[in-house]
């Protein structure tokens, strides 16, 4: 099938360059002209696992192209993929402009029958808002369908390959079989493709977000709590996620989401719900709790240090909001260098692949290394803030030797309890007991 996607960024590309590898011919489309000449030239331009090996291949077979021009690819596409950033404004509220934008040079531009897709995680009634802007220029007949995705980064392509479902929104049966033959390939192994009413669809990507992010809110709540009744989070998570009803997944307490999703998308729920006279309390409490829950570290941190932070001089292990990406949206790691830099400590940070993005962020107000034991060197202690692979068995030796003290705060908690305690380390982490020696 012929099928254009308009936005590169993490969900564009990645739907793009999965689409071509079944075989489809794809045209994403960017604006921006210098990303669109390095894509042209198999540069990918976000970090996301396996994404090189499928882009590399399917320009090669010539299935996946890219353009500056929209008009180019509306010519293209009988399937057009709208993946364009859907912002928080000001407010909280998801800022619709650059969907709204481009469904307005679709009506202008289409001249025969398009499915055009909403893949941006829009608010509930979206669809119908960009069918009323085409139909307001359009001279031939189009469809408008709801397709959110569902995709984790990190794990975006595998995701993307092999989704446990499909949600269509779509009040169109053309649209709906086109839609259904382009997915055919991703569900040959018996996962669903559950096809629902727009704005249906449009809710089920915010009630899905909201919920994982209130299941790990909660789990951080009980985390809390066990430190207060010297209960073991580790073992509580086990216990319950046993329960097939409850699942063992999204159960690990921690300094709190972060990401480009699940912070922006219970915001807009919760504001959306306003709009309509519907007051979310519980959006409200996760909002309230996560925020909390990424300084939770600071204060066993001021108390180790006898509340005296200045010129202290911290390795932080860590940059990213989660492992195997360079993204740092909303990352609990910013808000805790925020917090320390103010009480006048200092920073030597390392991650495998955000310090770019940090350097770019908060320019030299902090220290980056070239490896992790190299920002051990001297620093009063060691905080992780993400749970990469490469943190998880580290040299101890090499760490004790390097820090002044022999600390470690653990946002994501990483180490077995027994094995830091042999090894001779004091040792913090959420939701366990302290070990300080
Ligand atoms: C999420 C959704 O999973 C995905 O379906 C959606 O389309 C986009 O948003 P992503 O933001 O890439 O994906 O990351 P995810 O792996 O879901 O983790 C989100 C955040 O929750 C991270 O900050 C992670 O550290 C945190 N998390 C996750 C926990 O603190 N505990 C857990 O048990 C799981």
């Amino acid at each position: 099938m012929k099928i254009s996607v308009i936005g590169t960024g993490y969900v564009g590309l990645v739907t793009g360059t999965c689409l071509a590898e079944t075989g489809n011919e794809v045209i994403c489309v960017d604006i921006d002209e210098q990303k669109v000449q390095r894509m042209r030239k198999g540069e990918v331009p976000i970090y996301e696992p396996h994404l090189d090996i499928l882009f590399e291949r399917n320009i090669k077979a010539g299935r996946l192209k890219f353009s500056t021009s929209l008009s180019e690819g509306l010519d293209h596409g009988e399937i057009i993929f709208l993946a364009l950033p859907t912002p928080e404004n000001g407010d909280g509220a998801a800022d619709l402009s650059y969907v709204l934008g481009v469904a307005e040079e679709i009506g202008n531009l289409i001249t025969d029958y398009k499915v055009i897709v909403d893949k941006s995680t829009v608010p509930v009634g979206t669809a119908d808002k960009v069918k009323k802007v085409i139909a307001e220029s359009a001279k031939c007949e189009f469809d408008v369908v709801s397709n959110p995705e569902f995709l984790r980064e990190g794990f975006a392509v595998d995701d993307f390959l092999k989704p446990e479902r499909i949600i269509i929104g779509s009040s169109s049966e053309k649209a709906t079989e086109l839609m259904k033959k382009l997915y055919k390939p991703f569900v040959r192994s018996g996962n669903p493709i559950i096809v629902m009413d727009e704005r249906s669809a449009e809710l089920t990507k915010y009630a899905a977000n909201s919920f994982l992010a209130a299941k790990i809110t909660f789990m951080n709540e009980i985390a809390n709590y066990c430190e207060k009744v010297g209960a073991d989070v580790d073992q509580v998570r086990k216990g319950m996620g046993t329960d097939s009803r409850i699942g063992k997944r999204f159960l690990f307490p921690g300094i709190g989401y972060g990401g480009s999703c699940f912070p922006k998308d219970v915001k807009a729920l919760q504001k959306a719900g306003r709009e309509k006279g519907y007051d979310f309390k519980m959006l409200d409490a996760i909002i309230k709790v996560n925020k909390n829950q990424k300084t939770i570290l600071l204060p066993k941190i001021r108390e180790y240090f006898n509340n005296d932070l200045k010129g202290k001089t911290f390795a932080l292990w860590g940059l990213s909001f989660k492992p195997e990406t360079d993204d740092i949206r909303e990352a609990p790691s910013l808000a805790i260098i925020d917090h320390l830099l103010i009480e006048g400590a200092k920073i030597n940070a390392y991650d495998p692949e955000a310090m770019t993005n940090v350097e770019r962020l908060l320019g030299n107000k902090i220290n980056f290394g070239s490896s992790m034991y190299d920002v051990l060197q001297d620093a009063d202690a060691l905080i992780i803030c993400t749970e990469w692979s490469i943190f998880r068995t580290p040299d101890f030796r090499r760490i004790k030797d390097r820090l002044i003290n022999n600390v470690i705060f653990d946002g994501r908690n990483v180490y077995d309890l027994q094995d830091v305690e042999k090894e001779g380390i004091s040792y913090f982490s959420i939701g366990r007991k302290d070990i300080k020696l």
